[in-house]
C-alpha cells in the first residue's frame, strides 16, 4: 500500500492571530519514494517540527528576510529527520538530521538543506539527544550564543536583562550572560517559570511580567540601570528597559514575540528617546548571518553543557502533525519551557520506506 503523509498547508493569511482549523489545511497526500530521488537528493521523515515565534512572521506578506509562505503551500519549517534513503555524499539511510523539510511526514529535500547531527551532540551533560539539534544546537541556541556575545558582550559586574527568559532563546541567552559573570535578571510570564530560571538556571532575579506590581519590581532590580538588554518581547517591556537603560548600554534587538500577532503594533514610546540621551547601541540581528561561524558556537555550547555550566529544557506536544495548532497557540500563550517542538514520530520507532 502507498505510505501516506500528512502535511500542514497554509490555507489563509491570519489578521491578527493563527485561527485553529482556519489558517492552516491539513492534507494527506501520496509520500515521495526513493524512486522520486534525483542525485544530491535526501528522502526524509520527520521525527520533530521546531515551533518559532518567526513562523508568525512568514504568513504576512511583506517583505522580510524570507520571502513569504504562499497559500497552499507546505508550512515553512526546521525538523529533525532521519534519511530514509539518499542520493548524497551527505548522509546515509537511518541517519539524523535538521533539515528544513517543512510541517509534513515526509518529503525530499536537497543536500544543502541538510546538516548531519553535531560531534558536539556527544559531549552534552546527560547525553546529547537528537532533540537538541533543533533547542540548544539549533537555531534557538545559535541565536542566544550569538546575540548576547557578539552585539550583547556583557562583562563580569554588568546588569543583563533577558526577556522570555525561559524560552528556547532566552533561556540560553541569559546562561551566556551569568557565564561571563553578569549580573541576570530574567523576566517570563508565570511563577513557575521564574522560579525555573532563579532556582536551576542560577539567574540573580526572575520577574513575572504579569505581577501587578511588575512595572516597581523591574526597577527596584536594576538599581544600576541596565547594561544589556537582550530582547524577545518588544513592545512595553523594551520600552521599560529603556526607561532603565545605562549611559551606553547595548540592545540586542531579537525579537518582538509580544507584536506578532497585534494588528495595530506597539512599540517603545515614552523612553524611545533614551537611545539619545543614554547613547544606547540598538542593533537588530538574523540568526543566519552569523551561519558560517555556528560550528564555534556549537562546540563551545556543548563543552558548557558538558562541564554543568549551562541546562536547557524542552517541551515536547505529542500528537504529530495534528497538533500543530496546539503548538501555535502554546508558543504564543507562554505554554512551553525551552524549546518547544512537537513529535511527529518517535526515534525508537522502526522506519519503513
Ligand atoms: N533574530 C533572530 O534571528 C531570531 C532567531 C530565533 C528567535 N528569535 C526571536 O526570539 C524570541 C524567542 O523565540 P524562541 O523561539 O526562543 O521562543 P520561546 O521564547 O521559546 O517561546 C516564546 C515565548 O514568548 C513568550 N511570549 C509569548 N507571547 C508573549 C507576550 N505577548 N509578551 C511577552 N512574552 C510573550 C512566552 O513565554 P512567557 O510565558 O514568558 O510569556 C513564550 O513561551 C522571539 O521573539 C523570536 O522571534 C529571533
Amino acid at each position: 500500500m502507498t505510505r501516506q503523509s500528512l502535511q500542514l498547508e497554509l490555507a489563509e493569511r491570519p489578521t491578527g492571530e493563527i485561527v485553529p482549523g482556519k489558517t492552516f489545511r491539513q492534507r494527506q497526500v501520496a509520500a515521495p519514494t526513493e524512486a522520486d530521488l534525483r542525485d544530491g537528493q535526501l528522502l526524509l521523515e520527520c521525527l520533530y517540527v521546531s515551533f518559532d515565534p518567526a513562523m508568525r512572521g512568514w504568513l504576512d506578506d511583506r517583505r522580510s528576510y524570507v520571502p513569504p509562505v504562499q497559500i497552499g503551500e507546505v508550512m515553512r519549517a526546521l525538523t529533525v529527520s532521519r534519511v530514509l534513503a539518499s542520493r548524497s555524499a551527505k548522509a546515509r539511510a537511518g541517519d539524523v538530521v535538521t533539515a528544513p523539510m517543512g510541517i509534513r511526514e515526509v518529503g525530499v529535500v536537497a543536500e544543502d538543506q541538510v546538516e548531519p547531527a553535531p560531534a558536539a551532540l556527544q559531549q552534552a551533560g546527560g547525553g546529547g539527544k537528537v532533540t537538541d539539534m533543533l533547542g540548544v544546537f539549533g537555531l534557538t541556541g545559535m541565536t542566544a550564543y550569538f546575540g548576547m556575545t557578539r552585539i550583547g558582550e556583557p562583562k563580569a559586574g554588568d546588569t543583563v536583562v533577558v526577556s522570555a527568559a525561559a524560552g528556547a532563546t532566552g533561556s540560553v541567552a541569559a546562561q551566556i550572560a551569568k557565564i561571563a559573570g553578569a549580573r541576570v535578571i530574567g523576566t517570563a510570564g508565570s511563577d513557575e517559570k521564574c522560579r525555573w530560571l532563579k532556582e536551576e538556571l542560577g539567574l540573580d532575579v526572575a520577574l513575572n511580567y504579569k505581577d501587578p506590581d511588575f512595572k516597581a519590581k523591574f526597577k527596584e532590580a536594576t538599581p544600576n540601570f541596565i547594561d544589556v538588554f537582550f530582547d524577545n518581547v518588544g513592545g512595553e517591556q523594551l520600552d521599560m528597559a529603556l526607561g532603565r537603560a545605562n549611559t551606553y548600554a547595548r540592545f540586542v534587538m531579537c525579537g518582538g514575540i509580544s507584536q506578532y500577532n497585534a494588528e495595530s503594533k506597539s512599540g517603545p514610546t515614552r523612553n524611545f528617546f533614551n537611545v539619545i540621551t543614554q547613547r544606547i547601541k540598538m542593533q537588530g540581528f538574523i540568526v543566519f548571518d552569523y551561519a558560517k561561524e555556528y560550528p564555534v558556537a556549537i562546540a563551545q555550547i556543548g563543552q558548557w553543557l558538558g562541564e554543568g555550566k549551562l541546562k536547557r529544557k524542552e517541551t515536547i506536544i505529542k500528537g504529530g502533525i495534528a497538533s500543530s495548532d496546539e503548538a501555535f497557540k502554546q508558543l504564543f500563550t507562554g505554554g512551553n519551557m525551552g524549546k518547544l517542538l512537537v513529535e511527529v514520530k518517535n526515534p525508537e520507532e522502526v522506519s519503513r520506506l
